[in-house]
């Protein structure tokens, strides 16, 4: 986008690894930005960061407004992209730096774009390494062998989907599974149990399935715990465990295009 207005917004993703998994751009970009506004969980990553950026404030203070009564978290997204283009409106080249991938499962970066380019500045996103592609790598699945679906795990729950389960399904954020309050970031036995009788109108209450945690720094190894699904409302979640369910029956070829095909 031609822009003449001073202020510029760069979103990068910084991988899931601390250090090793940043795209050279994503690292130039945090390195020369005037500012570099981040939401970086990873003490080491963050501390990295704050290191190596000309100037950095991080945003994760913003999320103590769930504490603050009347207030979820959406409203705290919004205070956090409203910081980022604080800074673009001020004139600053800004570097919004989030973990993984900026934009997949993290709307803060899609908010602050949105309204930078709105306002005429330009805004652009660059992709970073995600939770999928981590668990792509580590747990040997090809999503083209199957075909993959991917969603919120709360989404899943309380939304009509169609689950095909001879692919892949990929539940994300299944620690805050059924949490309707969007205030708490927690689940419970519970509201799992609710998942699992979900799951079960498309697979086996015995049907292996996968917790699933990339190594954050290099001195760790991936969680990659095998269980059976009845088993998930006594699972140990955290924040960063991703609930990978693979195929639980063949694909079932499709007789009638198979017939116009052959037509
Ligand atoms: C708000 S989303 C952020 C995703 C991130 N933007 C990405 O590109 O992977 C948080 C969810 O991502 C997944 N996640 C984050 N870190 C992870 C890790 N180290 N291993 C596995 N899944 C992770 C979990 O499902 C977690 O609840």
């Amino acid at each position: 986008m031609n822009t003449t207005k001073a202020g510029k917004l760069i979103c990068v993703g910084t991988g899931l690894r601390m250090a090793g998994q940043m795209t050279p751009l994503a690292l130039s970009y945090i390195k020369t930005a005037d500012i570099v506004v981040g939401a970086i969980p990873n003490n080491f990553a963050r501390k990295w960061l704050q290191e190596i950026a000309k100037e950095y404030t991080c945003l994760l203070g913003y999320y103590q407004d769930c504490d603050v009564d009347g207030k979820d978290r959406r409203d705290t997204y919004r205070r956090m992209a409203d910081t980022v283009l604080t800074e673009v409106r001020a004139g600053k080249t800004v570097c919004a730096a989030f973990y993984g991938h900026p934009g997949i499962f993290a709307c803060i970066a899609h908010l602050a774009i949105q309204d930078a380019r709105a306002e005429g500045y330009s805004a652009e996103m660059l992709p970073g390494i995600s939770t999928e592609d981590c668990l792509v790598a580590d747990l040997g699945l090809d999503p083209g062998r199957t075909g993959m679906q991917s969603m919120e795990t709360t989404q899943f729950m309380i939304y009509e989907r169609h689950i095909d389960p001879s692919a892949l399904l990929i539940l994300w954020q299944p620690y805050l599974a059924g949490e309707l309050t969007l205030k708490r970031f927690e689940t419970s036995p519970a509201k799992l149990q609710v998942l699992v009788d979900k799951l079960a109108r498309d697979y086996p209450r015995e049907h292996t399935v996968i917790l699933y945690e990339a190594a954050t720094t290099p001195f760790e190894v991936p969680r990659m715990e095998s269980l059976k699904l009845c088993d998930l409302p006594h699972a140990v979640l955290n924040g960063i465990t991703t609930l990978v369910i693979p195929a639980a029956s063949p694909l079932k070829p499709d007789a009638t295009v198979l017939a116009q095909l052959a037509a």
